[in-house]
């Protein structure tokens, strides 16, 4: 999936609709930065599904993708909802697998619709 450029009008919606959104900054006087980002989208009640995880390139492997992992779990939990879902890039299922995440649990497969579909 990667990051592709996407409209900022539509970045915004996507946020505004979001259930929990979870920001991580760098704050040094007054000068501040987000240097972690990550959202989830829900039903808020039964599922949510993470989506945009992502930790500054110069914050990297220093555990932050972890922590802003573990904190919108946290938070989808206080709400109650059990069946929390993402989409992995193949590059990053083990960061996911290291933090509770199971890829295909009892076969279930991940499908997509794409606009150049048959309808
Ligand atoms: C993936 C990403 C969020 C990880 O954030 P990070 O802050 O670098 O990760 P952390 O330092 O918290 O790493 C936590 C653990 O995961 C491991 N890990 C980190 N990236 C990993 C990867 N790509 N594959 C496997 N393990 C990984 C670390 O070694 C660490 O292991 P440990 O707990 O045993 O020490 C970050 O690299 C990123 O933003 N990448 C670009 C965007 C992206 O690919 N997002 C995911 C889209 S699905």
């Amino acid at each position: 999936m990667g990051w592709s450029r996407r409209p900022l009008r539509k970045v915004r919606k996507a946020i505004e609709h979001s259930f929990v959104v979870v920001t991580m900054w760098e704050l040094r006087g007054n000068y501040r930065r987000m240097v972690g980002f990550s959202r989830a989208t829900s039903d808020r009640a039964f599922n949510a599904t993470i989506w945009d995880v992502v930790v500054h390139p110069d914050f990297q492997s220093r555990g932050l993708g972890k922590a802003l992992m573990k904190s919108i779990v946290k938070e989808l939990r206080r709400e109650d909802i059990s069946n929390i879902t993402l989409f992995a890039d193949p590059q990053v299922v083990n960061f996911y697998r290291g933090l509770g995440f199971r890829p295909d649990p009892e076969g279930i497969k991940g499908m997509f619709w794409y606009p150049d579909s048959r309808y």
